[in-house]
């Protein structure tokens, strides 16, 4: 049986570096044609993105995929805005009922990025849609799949034309598949694995992403860009409103897609239980964050001598670290009292 890692049990050993400022460092990752400054990418969730939050994404130099869990109409509305603000959108859809109809309804309203966002990418129906979107668009669009967790789905994947391949099965913050299904694999570990044996599919590592030290960590196994939900959740231009609570703390819902509440909102109905609805303290605008987190990799990449992700890929140390060593990794102070 294999033993898997995950971001805690590994850690980047530091490298001899002879970078004098952060500002040598560049994070910006190739995509679809387009550089993007930031290699981030906010989830097609409906707590975390629409169009304010893929606005501001795109300002920031990242990207932001609309979600699907809302009518036809309502999604390429939301499209639209982000399309004539910044030239090029990126929105999600299923794989069954009105997809195709829904494709090419955020085709007409701008989107060059379709996102076949289904929980088990690893799946005939995925490689039907990615077929059908191909044939009808072509290679006029950039078809992001997912989500799978080995070598071997990412390869299929790839071979059934995606671009890019969400990467993480179960280690999202609000995930319950693990849970309830017993399947899944360490995010970390199915990001080296897919890294491995990718030929041209980006990877985009998605699910479990905690801090900067978690993205340069996956990064530097092979992701050529990160998905967030939990780190974007709870900003000014995430969807939902603030609650304040006992008059004193500040913070929004976020829920995963399969979580109760989710399903009852966008399908009327619940089947498989898979995720869990929170709240996150409110953070202000998603700017302050995307700050300190491009500042926060810039100097991962310093630890390692890096100034671009190839270098950091090619240059790279993991060792893996026992319990004791993860303890020590996060603040420990003890406080006598
Ligand atoms: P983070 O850790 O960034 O994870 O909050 C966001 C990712 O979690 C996935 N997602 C789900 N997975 N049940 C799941 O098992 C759900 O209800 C669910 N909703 C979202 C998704 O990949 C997202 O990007």
């Amino acid at each position: 049986m294999k033993t898997t890692l995950s971001f805690d049990d590994v850690l980047l050993v530091p490298k001899y570096s002879d970078i004098i400022s952060r500002a040598e460092i560049d994070i910006s990752s190739g995509f679809a044609g387009k550089r993007y400054d930031l290699p981030i990418i906010s989830s097609p969730m409906d707590t975390v993105t629409e169009s304010s939050m893929a606005i501001s994404m795109s300002e920031r130099g990242a990207l932001g995929i609309i979600h699907r869990y809302s009518s036809v109409e309502e999604q390429t509305s939301l499209t639209r805005q982000v399309s004539v603000t910044s030239g090029r959108a990126a929105a999600a859809v299923g794989v069954t009922g009105d997809f195709e109809d829904r494709a090419t309804a955020l085709y007409d309203a701008g989107a060059r990025i379709l996102c076949i966002d289904v929980a088990h990418g690893h799946h005939i129906l995925v490689k039907r849609a990615l077929k059908k979107l191909r044939d009808i668009f072509g290679e006029d669009i950039t078809l992001i799949a997912g989500n799978v967790a080995s070598a071997q789905a990412f390869s299929d994947l790839e071979s059934w034309g995606a671009d890019a391949i969400r990467v993480g099965i179960g280690g999202g913050s609000i995930c319950s598949t693990r849970i309830q299904t017993g399947h899944g694999t360490p995010t970390f570990q199915s990001v080296l694995d897919c890294g491995q044996a990718r030929q041209s599919a980006k990877i985009i590592a998605d699910g479990g992403i905690r801090t900067a030290g978690d993205m340069v960590k996956a990064i530097a196994a092979g992701a050529d860009f990160v998905m967030l939900g939990s780190l974007l959740a709870g900003t000014d231009e995430s969807p939902g409103s603030v609650f304040i609570d006992n008059n004193t703390k500040k913070y929004k819902v976020y829920r995963g897609m399969a979580s109760r509440a989710a399903q009852q909102d966008w399908r009327g109905r619940v089947s498989s239980l898979e995720g869990i609805t929170t709240t996150i303290p409110y953070k202000g605008p998603v700017d302050f964050i995307l700050t300190d987190l491009a500042q926060n990799i810039r100097s991962g990449f310093s630890y390692s001598g890096a100034r671009t992700i190839k270098e950091l890929r090619d240059s790279c140390k993991f060792i893996r670290q026992t319990p004791s060593g993860t303890f020590e990794s996060g603040t420990h102070i003890l406080e006598p009292r």
